[in-house]
């Protein structure tokens, strides 16, 4: 099998108009080669991938007793059982944080987070606009205003150097997302932090072992939010986590997750403070903690099947890998990658996808320019933010997305593989970069078709 095919020699092969046929020959069997192996599937060859990806979520039988025991104790509330509080300490643990606390689900994670970390009804928080809209939302929540970083499009996540030109007397906060588990570049993003006092709340959503600089993510900031969510590498339908370095401040997301009853160092005078139900069921508990093995196993699976895939990517003409800082290593949520129509023949990204999918490989472009969707004219144009806030910032703050001309070009050029890909063999991922060579070697024709 030949995987490290040379930059020049792959440009090479496919001036010769012959690159994806010499991939699939150089790595596969004879059954591959029928008379239409280099023709493109969306022209009406072959697909080079057959059979499929891994299902997602995943059930064990070997789990089903532990589950059974849980609805057999008729302890199933949170303040009940023994689950919630054995999850939490072994989730600490294997994160390197000093306390976890779980909750609902991965938006109640980013609330209560704020909310300890004293955003307040006209505070305003930097955030990262490339991310799933729960983010903008857990901000809104809190009556606060998600102002945005710009995107490097490089990583996919929020650039340092954008963040001191948002800062108004109103920032309380910088919310990090560790987008597709992809760590961001946290050591700037702390140091202004730091600068300005603010605190750091890690969207760590997507990120569950993820590591920057040999640290875990959801322990580079003040505190870092998880989602279990059923699409997520640990799911337990919802559900979600917070962790960070310091107890009290755990301490206090519980009392704001557990209806404000005071505890532990957060005991204070009185016996209530404000708060929410945002806690976890033992059930869900119990099916996180069955899973802890299956995640580390997979996790190195991942990694080693998107490692491959990075050392190849960038040899196709059109194809960047993700740049990654702190010596990242990704949970990978999702792969993506940078897509240039220019190294395809002007082959426009929509119609890439489909020639991909058409060879049998999922792909999808993940986030749009969200902020342009309405949610934040909504918040914007309520009597509640036309309170808190004046017209003149509120224009200002609208406009400002036009700004955004580094996470435009993410949106715009990015294309990914879901998590459940990197669990496939190496031969899968082979037949993905094939795929990619062939749509590459072809894309002329496919253009002209579309
Ligand atoms: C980056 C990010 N933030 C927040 C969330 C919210 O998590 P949940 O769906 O568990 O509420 C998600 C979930 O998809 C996410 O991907």
């Amino acid at each position: 099998m030949k995987n490290q095919l040379s930059r020049r020699g792959f440009i090479r092969t496919a001036a010769a108009g012959s690159a994806a046929i010499t991939w699939l020959t150089a790595r596969s069997g004879p059954n591959v080669f029928a008379a239409d192996a280099g023709k493109p599937a969306i022209l009406g060859g072959t697909a080079v991938h057959k059979g499929g990806w891994t299902a997602w979520p995943q059930w064990r039988e070997e789990w089903e007793s532990k589950m059974i025991d849980v609805y057999r104790s008729r302890k199933w509330f949170r303040l009940s059982g023994p689950q919630v509080p054995e999850f939490e300490k072994a989730w600490a643990e294997m994160l390197g944080a000093k306390k976890a606390l779980a909750v609902a689900s991965g938006t109640t994670s980013l609330i209560v987070s704020l909310h300890v970390m004293d955003v307040d009804a006209g505070d305003e928080v930097i955030v990262s606009p490339y991310t799933f809209i729960a983010t903008y939302n857990a901000i809104l929540a809190n009556s606060a205003l998600p102002v945005f970083a710009d995107t490097d499009p490089t990583t996919l996540t929020m650039d340092p150097k954008t963040i001191e030109s948002r800062i108004t007397e109103r920032t309380r906060a910088i919310m990090p997302v560790h987008i597709y588990g992809m760590a961001c570049d946290m050591d700037p993003i702390n140091a202004i932090a730091k600068k300005h006092k603010l605190a750091v709340v890690e969207d760590a959503c997507q990120a569950w072992l993820a590591e920057y600089k040999g640290r875990k993510c959801g322990t580079l900031g003040d505190l870092g939010g998880f989602s279990f969510q059923e699409s997520k590498h640990i799911p337990s339908g919802e559900g979600g986590a917070i962790t960070g370095m310091s107890e009290e401040l755990i301490d206090k997301c519980n009392s704001y997750h557990n209806c404000g009853r005071t505890c532990g160092t957060n005991k204070g005078t009185g016996s209530f403070t404000r708060g929410m139900n945002y806690r976890m069921t033992q059930f869900q508990a119990q099916l996180l903690l069955v899973q802890f093995e299956k995640l580390q196993k997979e996790t190195a699976i991942r990694r080693a099947n998107a490692d491959h895939l990075s050392a190849n990517l960038g040899k196709i003409p059109g194809i960047t890998p993700v740049r990654l800082p702190g010596n990242g290593r990704p949970s990978w949520h999702l792969y993506p990658f940078r897509y240039d129509a220019a190294g395809f023949n002007g082959l426009s990204r929509d119609r890439f996808m489909e020639a991909l999918r058409a060879e049998g490989v999922s792909c999808s472009s993940p986030y749009r320019e969200q902020y342009f969707d309405g949610l934040l004219d909504e918040a914007i144009n309520s009597r509640g933010y036309r309170r808190l806030w004046g017209a003149e910032r509120l224009k200002a703050y609208r406009d400002s997305f036009n700004d955004l001309k580094g996470n435009k070009q993410a949106c715009e050029t990015t294309v990914a593989f879901g998590q459940n890909m990197l669990l496939s063999d190496r031969s899968a991922m082979d037949d993905i970069l094939a795929a990619i060579a062939k749509i590459q070697t072809h894309s002329a024709a496919i253009a002209k078709k579309a």
